[in-house]
C-alpha cells in the first residue's frame, strides 16, 4: 500500500510543467499551460480561438469540422469563432468545410432524439470517418457531442472546448460521454476520450453567475478531498478569483491575458485554480479511468447531495445541491472520522463566498414549494437505489482533514448515522446509569471562550513570533475577526492538527491598510468592531498616500453605538471620518499620524469592549506610554477588563492599574508601558464557561463523574463558579485546579435543593437554564427541607435568544414539573424523575441554551422513548458538535427523527400540536411583542398602556364605534373595593395585586363578549394579570396597548388632578414596555395631531411640487377628507374586531358590469408628514396606499444605503398617514434584493418591522415568499386580520411565465398570500403575452386568490394595464416612482380606454335652469383626473321629454343628476326607486345598472340628504351616540330640500327635529306627510322659548339667502335671532350659496367671536362650544361627489374638484 499512499494528494504529472509560448502564424503570442489526462493534452490559457484552429489544422487535419453548440453560446461567441476561423483559413490551399449545428440550451437537449437529428444532418453532410466534431458548450453539449463523435462510424475524432467553469473542471475531462432517458439522467452512453480539451478561461466571463458558482462547487470539493494548499488559497482568494471573470473590467477586454506578461493577478489565480482542479481529475482519472476505486472519492458530497438533487432539479443546479451534500458528509465525517468542527467550518465559508447554499433551509431553497418533500425517509430511499449502496448502509466519501480522505475510497455509513445528520431534531435517549456511574470520569474540553478567543487573536496577530492557538472557538464572530486581520496583513493563519491548533505567524503590529476599495466588512460581530477601531489605526498605506482604513459591518452593527471610544481615539490624535452617520461604523480610520500613546480618557459606562480595544493596542504606542484613564460613571463589566490585562500580560505587555495615592485603594486608571507583545509560543484558550455547565451537569443528574478541561478556577468567567455554587450546594462533589474541574454526580444522580430554597445567579446568568432542569428533578433539601428553589437575578434572560425564562416555564410544563415566574427569576419545584413525564417534545425556540439544557433532563426521563428536541441544528451557535460528544464523549445516546429537512414545526409530533407552536412562534427574536390572532367578532378588547396615554379616552371612542359598553377597570375597582390609595394602606401593594387580578379574572370570565375595557396603568406590575393577559391575547380576544409620546403624558398628567408618579416616569416606562408588548396584540398610537408634527419636519412646503397643488384659496368650501382623531381610532378597532375590515372589494364590477381594476400608490416619501397635504390629490383614483417602509428615513432625504428605519419612526409614520387617509395601507419593507433598500440579511428586524405593522392593524402586507418557510407559517397563524400580499419579484429579467419555476413561485404565493404577488421584467412584448396567458391559468387554478401579476420596465407597461388587482400606480408628485415603469391611474385608464376596456360614456344634469350650474365643472374635472374617457352635459329640460326618455336608455347613458323641476316628474321612469328616494318623494340621482347579460334597469335615488348628513356627522364627533345627550335639530324652510334635510337630521340621530317655515301651514303640511317617528315638531316663531330650551345643535337652512336676515327691520321673510345658535356648539348649513356668506353663516362668526371673548374674561374654559358653518357650495361639491363615486365606483379628487369650482364660482 506504500505505492497507493503517495496516490492521493498527487497531480498529474504534467501539471508541475511550466506554460510554453504558442505563436501563431497571425502574429499572436499565447502563453499555454499544458496538462496530461490520460492520452489526452489539455491546454489552458485566455482568448483561444486563433491557437485552437491553428491546432486543429496542424495536428488533426480533416476536410469536415462539425462545430455543435448550444443557442446561448452561438448567441454569443457564433460571430468571433466564425472570424477566427476565417482568418485562420486564410490563405489555405484547401479549404476545410466548418458545419455549425446549434441546439437548444438546457438538460433536455442530452437525449436520444437529439442524438439522431445530429447523426441524420451529419449523414446528410456527407461527414466521414475523418470528420472532426468540435464541442462548444457546457456539460450538456459536451456529454451529448462526446456521445455522438463515439458511435457515429463507430467513432471519429473530438475535441472539447469546455465553456462553463462546470465542464472545464468536470465533465469535459475524463472521458464519460453520455446522455439521458427517462429512466433516468447519464443512463447510455460510452467512455470515449477526445483528442484535445482547450479550455479558455475568458469564454467564463461570459457565464452567468450562477453557473459560475455552480462549477466552483467542483472546484472546492477537489481541493478539500486532495489539497489543503489549493483549499487555503479558494478561501483567501475568492474575491480576486470571482472578479477575474466578474468584474466589469474583466468583462470588457476580448484578449487581455493571452500572454503571461500582460495577465493581472486576478487572471493568474483563476487559470491557477482551473488548473489544479483539472490536475487532480487527470490524476485520478489516469489511476482509475473505469472509476473502480479513487475515482469514487470525486464523489464528496455527491451522495447526499444527488439525492437532494433529484428532488429539486431543475431549479436548484447541481453544483448548489453538492455544496450542501458536502456540508452535511462533512458533518458525517464529523462523526466518524473526527473531522474537525473548524474545518465544517471552513468548507461553509467559503461554499457561501462564492455564493452557494450551504443548507437547505436557504431561501432559494425553502422557497420552493418541492423542497417540503425533502424528508430523511425521501433522502435515504434516494440513495438506497444507487447500485453502490447495500441494505441499510451507504457509500460515503468521508473526509479526515481538508485536503485528505478518511479512506482512499467510500465508506460504508449506516441509515442511522445519516439520519441523525439529516434530521432537523434529536431525540436523545435516557443514560443508563448504573453503566455511567461505574464509568471513569468523561474528559472533554468545551468550545473556547468567546471573548477569550477574540483577544487571543489580537494579541498573537499583533506580537512578535509564532504562537499556536489552542481550543479557539470557530464562530463566525472569530472567522471575521481572522479576516479582518488577515487583510491588514497583522498576521498569517495556518492551521495544524487537522485544524485543531490555528497557527498565527504575528508580525508585530507592523501593520499595512488594504488596497483601495477594500473594506474590513465585520457583519454583526461587537466585539471584533470594537477591538479593530484601535488596531486599524496601526495600520500604514504601503503607497505613503496616508489612505484610510475603513471599517464597516451589517445594518444591525451600523445602529451599534461606537462614539465614546472613537472620542478618546480622536483625541490620541487618530483620524476618523464617519461616512455614513457619526458615532456609528463604517469608520475611516487613518493611521498616518499613528497612535501616539499617553494620557487618553475614555467613558466606560457603556462598554468594557472600548476599553479591551485601547488596552490591547496599548503597547504598540508610538511615541509614549499609554495612561488610560477610565471617566463617566461606573465602568461596565470590569472582569472582562481585568481578563484583557491578565492575556496582554501573558504576551509580555506591562499593565499597571494606578492607585489612589491618598487612599491605596485602585483607581479607574491604567498605565501601559510601550514595548509590544511578545509570542509566549502556544496559548490554550479557556474552555467556554457557559457551554462548560452542561456536562458536568450531566455528571451532576446521572451520578457519574466528568472533568471538563481548561477551565477551573483561576477562570475569569463568570460561568466557571457554576460547580463551586451550583451543583456543591445540590449535593455534588466538586474538585477544581486553576485549569481543571470535575464533578462527581451524588450516587444515582440524586440532588437536591437549595437549602435556603434560593439562589443568586446574577454572576452566571447563562446558567439558569442549567441550573432549572436540575431542579426539576432535585429531592427536598435534607436540611432546611425546601421543595424548592428560587433562582434570582436573571431578568435580563427574558430579552435573550428568546424568552428563556417562559421557555423554561412552558417546556418544564411538558414534563411535569411544577415553576413560578417571578420578577426576577424563576421557581423551580423539584419532583421524583420516576414521575416525569414521557415522549415529550421540547420546542427549543431556536435557542442553543434552551435545546442543551434540556438534553441534559431527557437523560433521565424514564421509560425508552426518549425526548424530541426541536431544531436540533440551534446548538451550533456555541457547541456545533454538541450532539456528536453527547454521544462519543458523554456516553448519551442520539437518534435522527425522520422528517421534513426543512421545517421541524410540521415535523413536530407529539405533544404540541404544529398549529399551536406557530402560533407561538416568534416573528423576530429582536422583541418578544404579541400579535395578533383571528379572534370572535364580539370577544371584549381590553386596553393597557401607561397611565396617561388616553386609555379611557380612546376605550371610549372604541365602545362607541363599535355599538359597546365601555368599563373603566379602575372603577370598577373602587366600586367593589373603595378607594385605591386606602385599599393599599391597608393591604399593601401584594394585597392590591391580589384583588386586580381578581377582578381581571372576572372580568374575563363575566365580561369576556361585547365590551371594550380600559385597565389600570400598572395591571402588567402583576405576575398574574400579565399571564391572564397573555393567554387572553392569545386565544380570546384583542389587547390594545396605547402608546403614547412620554413628553405628552407628562404634560396631560400635569394638567390633571391624579397623584404624581412615585418614580421617575421614564423608569417605570422602560420597566413595563416588554410586558405590555407581550400582554398585547396590538398597539395604537395616541397622537393627537400631525399637523403640529409637519410644521416642526420643515415647513410649509413638502416638496417642490407642493405649491401647485395648494388649494388654499378655496378652503373656505373645504370637503377634504380632514380625519379627525375619532374616526381614525373608530377605524382601528372596527378592524381588529372585524366589523369593517377595510378591504377593497377586489371582485367588484363598476355598474355597467365590467371588471373594475383596483389601484395600489406606491408612496415613496423618505418623511411622510411633510407630505400629508398632498395625499389626497395624489390618491386621486387609487383604492390603496402603499407604505414602503424601506424608504422612510427620519432624515427626511431618501436613503441610499440599506439601513433599517427606527420602528418608532415607522409607528409614527404609519399613525400620521392613517390621520390623513382612510384608504386601506398596504405595508411593505422591499429588501435590497427585492429591489429595495431594506438590508438583504436583517430577517429579525425585517419581521420586527411586520410584527409592528400586524400590530398596528394595518389592512395589507407585503411579504416576500423567500423567507423561509417557518417565518411564513407563523405568519400565516398571526396575521390576525390583515391580508397577505405574498410576493415574488424577479429582478434578474429572467423570469419566464411558462416555466415551472414561476408556477411553483406563484403556488408557494398562494398558499401563504390571500394576494399572490408576481413581478418579472418584460424584454420582449411576448413576455406579456406569457404572463396574460399565465394569468388566465392562474385564474382557473385558485379563483378565489386575486392574482397581482405584472412585469416591470417600460416594455412591461403592458401588463401593468390588463392588471386589475392592486395594480401599482405612481403620481407625478411622488419623489419618484416606486418601481420601473409604474404609471398613474389616470394614465392606466386612459390606455385602457384605448383597448377598448372602457368605453366612453355620457352623464347629464336634466333641470331648469341650469346654465351656471357647477356639476359639469365638477364631474368633468373629475373624469379627467381620473383618466375616464367620460363626459358630463347640460340637459335643460322643464318637463320629462321623449328626447330625455330616449337618452337615459341609450346604450352610452352613464348616469344623470336631477334637479329642479324633474325631481318628481322623473320618478315615473325609473325601473326601481331607492327606499331613501321614496321617502324623501324625489329623485336626484339616476343610476343605470346592467346585468352581465347587459340588460339595463334604471335606479332613482336621492344623494341630497347624504351631504348634509355627512357635513353634520363630521362636525359633531360624538354627539351622535347615545352616550351624548340627546340632539336636537333644526330646519329652516319647508320647500327646496327640507325632505331631504329632515331625513338628515332623522338619520343623524336627532331626538327632535324642529321646523320652521315663514308660511305655518306649509310646514304643517309637509310635517304631516313624513313618518311619526321622526319627532318634528313644527314652530311658528324661530324666538319659541321651546326652541331656546332645546339648544339645537344642527341647523340646517333651505331658505334662498335673499329670504334671510340677521335684521329685523330687514323687511325680509325669515328673521335669524341671535338666540339661535346658543348653547354648547353645533353645526350650521346654508343649502343656499348665492351669496358665499349668508346671514346665517355671519350669525355663526358673530356668535363664535362672542363666545371667544367671553371666554377669555370669564376663563372658563369648555363650557361654550364653537359653531361650524357649511356653505351651501360644500354641500353641493359633496352631494357632486357622492353621485360620482355611486356612478363610478371611484372616490372624486376632492381637492382638485374644489379648486375648479370655486373658480368657475368666483367667476
Ligand atoms: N461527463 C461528466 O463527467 C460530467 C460531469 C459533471 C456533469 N456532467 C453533465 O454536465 C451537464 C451540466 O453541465 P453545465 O453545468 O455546463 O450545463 P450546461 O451545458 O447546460 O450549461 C449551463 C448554461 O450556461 C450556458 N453557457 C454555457 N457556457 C456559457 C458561456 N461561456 N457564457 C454564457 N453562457 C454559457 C448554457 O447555454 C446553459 O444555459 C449535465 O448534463 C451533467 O450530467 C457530466
Amino acid at each position: 500500500m506504500a505505492a497507493d499512499a503517495r496516490v492521493t494528494g498527487q497531480k498529474e504529472a504534467s501539471y508541475h510543467l511550466p506554460p510554453v509560448d504558442s505563436v501563431i502564424p497571425a502574429g499572436q503570442n499565447f502563453t499555454i499551460h499544458h496538462l496530461r489526462c490520460l492520452d489526452v493534452k489539455i491546454h489552458l490559457g485566455f482568448y483561444l480561438f486563433p491557437h485552437i484552429f491553428h491546432t486543429l489544422f496542424t495536428t488533426l487535419k480533416s476536410s469536415t469540422y462539425v462545430l455543435i453548440q448550444d443557442r446561448n453560446v452561438a448567441g454569443i461567441y457564433g460571430q468571433a469563432l466564425q472570424q477566427a476561423w476565417e482568418t485562420a483559413t486564410q490563405g489555405m490551399e484547401k479549404q476545410p468545410r466548418l458545419l455549425t449545428y446549434t441546439l437548444p440550451p438546457g438538460e433536455m437537449t442530452k437525449s436520444r432524439q437529439v442524438k439522431e437529428e445530429i447523426e441524420d444532418w451529419m449523414l446528410e453532410q456527407g461527414c466521414v470517418r475523418d470528420t472532426v466534431l468540435i464541442a462548444f458548450g457546457g456539460g450538456v453539449i459536451g456529454d451529448l457531442s462526446g456521445f455522438v463523435a463515439a458511435t457515429f462510424m463507430r467513432g471519429i475524432k473530438y475535441v472539447q472546448v469546455p465553456t462553463t467553469l462546470l465542464a472545464m473542471v468536470d465533465s469535459a475531462v475524463g472521458g464519460k460521454t453520455a446522455i439521458d432517458t427517462p429512466h433516468g439522467k447519464n443512463l447510455v452512453g460510452a467512455f470515449y476520450q477526445p483528442q484535445y480539451i482547450f479550455i479558455d478561461a475568458g469564454l467564463l466571463r461570459t457565464l452567468p453567475e450562477r453557473e459560475f458558482s455552480n462549477g466552483m462547487a467542483e472546484v472546492v470539493k477537489t481541493a478539500a478531498i486532495w489539497d489543503a494548499a489549493d483549499f487555503a488559497k479558494l478561501e483567501s482568494e475568492y474575491a480576486a478569483i470571482r472578479s477575474a471573470v466578474l468584474d466589469r473590467e474583466a468583462q470588457q477586454s476580448a484578449t487581455q491575458g493571452r500572454h503571461s506578461s500582460d495577465r493581472t493577478i486576478a487572471q493568474d489565480l483563476l487559470l491557477d485554480v482551473i488548473r489544479g482542479s483539472v490536475g487532480v481529475k487527470s490524476h485520478i482519472v489516469t489511476i482509475d479511468e473505469k472509476e473502480t476505486g479513487l475515482r469514487n472519492l470525486v464523489n464528496f458530497g455527491h451522495s447526499i447531495g444527488h439525492a437532494i438533487e433529484a428532488v429539486l432539479t431543475p431549479e436548484i443546479l447541481h453544483g448548489e445541491c453538492i455544496s450542501i451534500g458536502m456540508i452535511l458528509e462533512a458533518e458525517l465525517s464529523r462523526r466518524l472520522s473526527s473531522f474537525a468542527q473548524v474545518n465544517i467550518g471552513r468548507l461553509t465559508k467559503v461554499l457561501k463566498a462564492y455564493n452557494l447554499p450551504v443548507s437547505v433551509t436557504d431561501p432559494r431553497i425553502a422557497s420552493l414549494d418541492k423542497a417540503r418533500e425533502l424528508t430523511t425517509q425521501r433522502i435515504l430511499q434516494i440513495m438506497r437505489v444507487d447500485k453502490k449502496n447495500v441494505g441499510d448502509t451507504k457509500k460515503i466519501v468521508l473526509l479526515a482533514e481538508i485536503g485528505r480522505c478518511h479512506e482512499e475510497k467510500a465508506t460504508a455509513v449506516h441509515d442511522d448515522v445519516i439520519r441523525r445528520v439529516l434530521a432537523p431534531q434529536v431525540r436523545v435517549m435516557p443514560v443508563i446509569q448504573e453503566a455511567a456511574a461505574s464509568s471513569t470520569p468523561a474528559r472533554l474540553s468545551t468550545p473556547g471562550s468567546k471573548s477569550i478567543s477574540n483577544r487571543a487573536l489580537v494579541l498573537a496577530a499583533l506580537a512578535k513570533g509564532t504562537t499556536k492557538l489552542r481550543n479557539l472557538l470557530h464562530s463566525d464572530d472569530t472567522a471575521v475577526m481572522m479576516t479582518g486581520l488577515g487583510q491588514l496583513k497583522a498576521a498569517e493563519f495556518q492551521w495544524e492538527e487537522g485544524g485543531e491548533v490555528v497557527v498565527v505567524n504575528g508580525r508585530g503590529g507592523a501593520l499595512v491598510t488594504p488596497p483601495t476599495g477594500t473594506e474590513i466588512y465585520l457583519q454583526n460581530a461587537g466585539t471584533a468592531a470594537r477591538f479593530m477601531a484601535t488596531v486599524v489605526a496601526l495600520a500604514k498605506d504601503a503607497e505613503g498616500k496616508g489612505r484610510p482604513t475603513v471599517i464597516t459591518g451589517n445594518a444591525r452593527m451600523k445602529q451599534r453605538p461606537i462614539a465614546p471610544l472613537v472620542e478618546a481615539l480622536r483625541s490620541n490624535g487618530v483620524q476618523i471620518q464617519h461616512p455614513e452617520q457619526d458615532g456609528f461604523l463604517p469608520l475611516a480610520v487613518s493611521g498616518e499620524q499613528g497612535f501616539r500613546g499617553g494620557r487618553i480618557e475614555l467613558a466606560a459606562s457603556i462598554s468594557s469592549q472600548y476599553v479591551s480595544s485601547i488596552l490591547l493596542c496599548a503597547p504598540l504606542a508610538k511615541d509614549e506610554d499609554v495612561v488610560l484613564e477610565l471617566v463617566g460613571g461606573k465602568v461596565i463589566s470590569q472582569p472582562y477588563i481585568d481578563m484583557t490585562i491578565a492575556m496582554m500580560r501573558d504576551f509580555g505587555a506591562k499593565v499597571e492599574r494606578l492607585a489612589d495615592p491618598s487612599t491605596g485603594q485602585p483607581t479607574d486608571t491604567y498605565r501601559i508601558a510601550r514595548g509590544g507583545y511578545t509570542s509566549p509560543g502556544a496559548y490554550d484558550v479557556e474552555s467556554d464557561a457557559s457551554s462548560a455547565t452542561y456536562p458536568l451537569a450531566l455528571a451532576a443528574i446521572t451520578g457519574s463523574g466528568v472533568v471538563v478541561e481548561k477551565i477551573g478556577s483561576s477562570s475569569l468567567q463568570g460561568d466557571a463558579r457554576f460547580a463551586t455554587d451550583v451543583l456543591a450546594p445540590m449535593g455534588c462533589k466538586v474538585t477544581q485546579t486553576p485549569t481543571e474541574t470535575q464533578v462527581l454526580g451524588p450516587s444515582g444522580g440524586a440532588l437536591h435543593q437549595f437549602e435556603s430554597g434560593d439562589v443568586d445567579m446574577e454572576p452566571m446568568t447563562d446558567a439558569f437554564l442549567t441550573a432549572a432542569v436540575l431542579l426539576a428533578v432535585a429531592g427536598p433539601n435534607p436540611e432546611s427541607g425546601a421543595k424548592s428553589t428560587r433562582i434570582r437575578g436573571i431578568a435580563n434572560q427574558r430579552v435573550k435568544e428568546c424568552n428563556r425564562i417562559q421557555a423554561m416555564m412552558d417546556q418544564l410544563a411538558k414534563f411535569g414539573v411544577k415553576t413560578v415566574e417571578h420578577e426576577d427569576g424563576l421557581e423551580v419545584f423539584g419532583m421524583d424523575r420516576s414521575q416525569l413525564k414521557t415522549g415529550v417534545s421540547v420546542h427549543c425556540y431556536d435557542d442553543h441554551r434552551v435545546a442543551m439544557a434540556f438534553s441534559i433532563l431527557a437523560a433521565v426521563v424514564p421509560g425508552r422513548e426518549g425526548t424530541v428536541l426541536e431544531e436540533k441544528r440551534c446548538v451550533e451557535k456555541t457547541w456545533p458538535n454538541w450532539w456528536d460528544d453527547l454521544e462519543t464523549k458523554l456516553a448519551g445516546a442520539v437518534q435522527g427523527v425522520d422528517g421534513d429537512l426543512l421545517d421541524h414545526h410540521a415535523a413536530a409530533t407529539s405533544s404540541t400540536a404544529a398549529s399551536s407552536s406557530l402560533l407561538t412562534t416568534p416573528l423576530s427574536k429582536l422583541d418578544n411583542s404579541q400579535t395578533p390572532r383571528v379572534y370572535p367578532n364580539d370577544a371584549t378588547i381590553f386596553i393597557i398602556g401607561m397611565r396617561g396615554s388616553g386609555k379611557t379616552h380612546l376605550g371610549q371612542v372604541a365602545a362607541r364605534a363599535l355599538s359597546r359598553t365601555f368599563l373603566d377597570a379602575d372603577v370598577l375597582f373602587e366600586e367593589k373595593h373603595g378607594v385605591l390609595g386606602e385599599f393599599v394602606k391597608a393591604h399593601g401593594w401584594p394585597g392590591f395585586r391580589k384583588a386586580e387580578a381578581e377582578l381581571l379574572a372576572d372580568l374575563i370570565r363575566s365580561r369576556g363578549t361585547g365590551c371594550v375595557i380600559s385597565l389600570g396603568g400598572g395591571v402588567v406590575e402583576g405576575e398574574a394579570n400579565r399571564a391572564l393577559l397573555k393567554a387572553y391575547a392569545n386565544k380570546q380576544g384583542p389587547v390594545v396597548h396605547t402608546v403614547r409620546d412620554l413628553a405628552e403624558i407628562a404634560a396631560f398628567l400635569s394638567t390633571s388632578d391624579r397623584p404624581a408618579w412615585g418614580e421617575p416616569m421614564e423608569d417605570v416606562w422602560q420597566r413595563r414596555k416588554p410586558w405590555f408588548a407581550e400582554c398585547s396584540s396590538h398597539e395604537l398610537v395616541n397622537l393627537a395631531s400631525v399637523s403640529g408634527l409637519a410644521n416642526k419636519a420643515n415647513g410649509a412646503t413638502p416638496n417642490e411640487n407642493a405649491g401647485a397643488l395648494d388649494a388654499s384659496s378655496s378652503a373656505a368650501i373645504s370637503i377634504a377628507p380632514a380625519r379627525n382623531q375619532e374616526a381614525q381610532v373608530s377605524a382601528f378597532f372596527r378592524f381588529i374586531s372585524g366589523q369593517d375590515t377595510n378591504h377593497v372589494d377586489i371582485a367588484a364590477q363598476s355598474i355597467d358590469g365590467q371588471v373594475r381594476p383596483s389601484y395600489l400608490l406606491t408612496l415613496t416619501f423618505p418623511d411622510l408628514i411633510p407630505a400629508l397635504p398632498l395625499l389626497d390629490e395624489i390618491s386621486t383614483g387609487s383604492d390603496a396606499l402603499e407604505l414602503r417602509v424601506d424608504l422612510l428615513s427620519p432624515t427626511g432625504a431618501a436613503p441610499k444605503e440599506p439601513a433599517v428605519p427606527p420602528k418608532e419612526y415607522v409607528a409614527l409614520q404609519l399613525t400620521a398617514l392613517r390621520q390623513r387617509t382612510s384608504l386601506p395601507i398596504v405595508f411593505t419593507v422591499r429588501t435590497k434584493s427585492q429591489g429595495g433598500l431594506f438590508p438583504d440579511n436583517a430577517q429579525d428586524e425585517y419581521f420586527s418591522l411586520v410584527q409592528l405593522a400586524l400590530r398596528m392593524g394595518v389592512e395589507y402586507l407585503d411579504v416576500e415568499i423567500q423567507w423561509p418557510t417557518v417565518a411564513l407559517e407563523a405568519l400565516r397563524a398571526q396575521k390576525g386580520r390583515t391580508q397577505i400580499l405574498a410576493s415574488y419579484h424577479d429582478w434578474t429579467g429572467k423570469l419566464n411565465w411558462a416555466s415551472t419555476d414561476t408556477w411553483s413561485h406563484y403556488e408557494r404565493a398562494v398558499k401563504y398570500g390571500d394576494v399572490p404577488k408576481l413581478v418579472g421584467k418584460a424584454n420582449t412584448m411576448q413576455d406579456n403575452w406569457d404572463l396574460e396567458t399565465f394569468r388566465l391559468k392562474a385564474a382557473k387554478a385558485h379563483p378565489s386568490k386575486p392574482l397581482l401579476a405584472i412585469n416591470m420596465g417600460s416594455l412591461g407597461q403592458a401588463s401593468r394595464i390588463l392588471n386589475t388587482t392592486l395594480s401599482l400606480v405612481t403620481h407625478e408628485a411622488m419623489p419618484f416612482p416606486g418601481a420601473p415603469g409604474q404609471m398613474s391611474v389616470a394614465q392606466v385608464q386612459r390606455a385602457r380606454h384605448l383597448l377598448g376596456l372602457m368605453p366612453q360614456k355620457r352623464f347629464f344634469l336634466f333641470g331648469s335652469p341650469i346654465a351656471h350650474s357647477l356639476s359639469p365643472c365638477l364631474h368633468n374635472t373629475a373624469h379627467q383626473a381620473l383618466g375616464h374617457p367620460h363626459v358630463y352635459e347640460r340637459f335643460e329640460a322643464t318637463e320629462v321629454t321623449q328626447q330625455l326618455k330616449e337618452l337615459i336608455r341609450s346604450n352610452g347613458f352613464g348616469g344623470a343628476s336631477v334637479t329642479i323641476p324633474l325631481k318628481v316628474a322623473i320618478m315615473a321612469e325609473m325601473d326601481e326607486l331607492t327606499p331613501v328616494a321614496t321617502i324623501i318623494g324625489a329623485v336626484n340621482t339616476v343610476i343605470p345598472v346592467r346585468d352581465q347579460s347587459g340588460k339595463l334597469r334604471l335606479i332613482g335615488d336621492n344623494t341630497d340628504w347624504m351631504a348634509i348628513h355627512s357635513l353634520c356627522k363630521q362636525h359633531l364627533p360624538g354627539a351622535t351616540t347615545s352616550n351624548a345627550a340627546p340632539l336636537t335639530s333644526l330646519v329652516i324652510g319647508a320647500g327646496g330640500s327640507a325632505r331631504a334635510a329632515l331625513y338628515a337630521a332623522y338619520r343623524l340621530g336627532s331626538q327632535r327635529i324642529f321646523l320652521y317655515n315663514r308660511t305655518l301651514s306649509k310646514a304643517q303640511e309637509l310635517a304631516q306627510s313624513l313618518p311619526k317617528e321622526w319627532n318634528i315638531v313644527v314652530l311658528d316663531s324661530l324666538d319659541a322659548a321651546e326652541l331656546v330650551e332645546a339648544k339645537p345643535r344642527a341647523i340646517i337652512s333651505n331658505v334662498p339667502a335673499d329670504g334671510t336676515s340677521l335684521s329685523a327691520t330687514s323687511g325680509a321673510g325669515v328673521i335669524l335671532p341671535s338666540t339661535l345658535l346658543q348653547g354648547r356648539g353645533g353645526v350650521a348649513v346654508d343649502m343656499s350659496y348665492k351669496p358665499h356668506k349668508t346671514p346665517l353663516l355671519e350669525l355663526v362668526d358673530k356668535t363664535n367671536n362672542e363666545a371667544a371673548t367671553a371666554t377669555l374674561s370669564a376663563s372658563d374654559a369648555g363650557s361654550t362650544g364653537r359653531w361650524t358653518a357649511v356653505p351651501g357650495l360644500t354641500i353641493l361639491l359633496e352631494q357632486g361627489c357622492q353621485q360620482f363615486k355611486l356612478w363610478t365606483g371611484r372616490e372624486a379628487p376632492r381637492a382638485l374638484v374644489e379648486r375648479e369650482c370655486w373658480a368657475e364660482y368666483v367667476k
